[in-house]
């Protein structure tokens, strides 16, 4: 099957900063060979990216390191509103942290949230982490300012029904959802110990089996790639999060196997909704190549991500990545590992 290249919309590339967990050059690999063409990173690095001055020189310094096409948020910060609001240009767009995560950047004040809502204009993208209370907090705050918000990560069953009640009294409000709280569930977690550590936490079944049932409220699949080494994963307080771009469609069209959702569907969710939501233009002569089959394994270990550990390992998947073209430059998967036939080797 040959698809469009996907876009996804939260990624931790840890550009400045993060080097042993992931570099420009592995992160954008990464993307490749999961099929994902163009990448939004996050700006909770070291230092977090919330000045103009910061985000143009980390910019700068991947430049010639990457090998997709990248694009950086603004990271929200108590005092930073009016000065990234007149530098807006260079961003992809603003991520604002309302629940505590890997990081410092948190907002600790309504009226902190309230300048950022009111100074960022109203048609650049607006990306929120915002759990429990917090997802209604940025829903009335969007209201309130009549501009556009788009919740990142949505993993309760509340939280994705409050967006359903949203949309359906016309409130500008958008959303993403992980594969891992799409395929994972706090069992899952316990069992994968450290490396199980995510926020949004890995929740209940029920809550993802809410996001499933749920599936035409969301607007885009998006990974929140988050790696981070082993060695830090096997500590007595792991940080949290899990990669994921090179586990995301093999996953998604497994589930189109499954007639879980259709291809157009998928295709939407990793794609043209993203890539329209956020105004990424889409790369010309630019493709992705499926074999649809297997069973194949995800392995525990191969891939490009400098993290190199998946959270699905040993999952069997139907789909998986042959190519991805990117302007005419094909990637094949001579890669370190591809997804594994089952049983064996590849
Ligand atoms: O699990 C997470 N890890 N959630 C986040 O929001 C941040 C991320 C990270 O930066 O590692
Ligand atoms: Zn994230």
């Amino acid at each position: 099957m040959v698809i469009p290249g996907a876009v996804d919309v939260h990624v931790h590339l840890r550009h400045p900063g993060g080097s042993h967990k992931e570099t420009p050059e592995t992160g954008t690999a990464a993307a490749l060979a999961g099929g994902v063409v163009a990448i939004l990173a996050m700006p909770n690095t070291l230092p977090p990216l919330a000045t103009p001055a910061d985000l143009r020189a980390s910019l700068d310094q991947i430049a010639t390191r990457i090998r997709c096409d990248v694009g950086a948020y603004y990271g929200a910060t108590d005092t930073n509103a009016d000065m990234i609001a007149e530098q807006n240009a260079i961003a992809c767009g603003l991520k604002i942290y309302l629940n505590d995560t890997y990081g410092p950047l948190r907002l600790e004040t309504l009226a902190a949230a309230a300048q950022h809502f009111s100074a960022w204009p109203a048609s650049r993208p607006l990306v929120v982490h915002a759990e429990g209370l917090m997802t209604a907090a940025a829903i009335g705050l969007a209201a309130a300012h009549r501009r556009p918000v788009h919740i990142a990560h949505v993993s309760r069953r509340e939280e994705i029904e409050l967006i359903a009640a949203a949309k359906e009294a016309g409130l500008p409000v958008t959303c993403e959802v992980t594969p891992h709280h799409l395929w994972l569930t706090h069992a899952d977690g316990i069992a994968l110990g450290g490396y199980g550590e995510v926020r949004p936490a890995l929740a209940s079944a029920a809550d993802r089996d809410a996001l499933w049932s749920h599936l035409n409220v969301v607007d885009c699949i998006a990974t929140d790639h988050a790696p981070h080494s082993r060695e830090e994963k096997e500590d007595v307080s792991p940080p949290p999060g899990m990669p994921g771009l090179e586990t995301s469609l093999p996953l998604l069209f497994t589930a189109v196997a499954d007639g879980r959702l259709t291809a157009d569907r998928a295709v939407e969710l990793l794609s043209t909704t993203p890539a329209r939501l956020f105004r990424i233009p889409t790369p010309a002569h630019s493709e992705v190549r499926l074999e649809l089959g297997g069973p194949w394994s995800v392995p525990d270990s191969g891939f490009q991500t400098r993290a190199d550990w998946s959270p699905f390992a040993g999952m069997a998947v139907r789909a998986r990545v042959v190519s991805t073209t990117l302007r005419g430059q094909s990637h094949g998967m001579a890669r370190k590992s591809s997804l594994r036939r089952e049983p064996g080797t590849f």
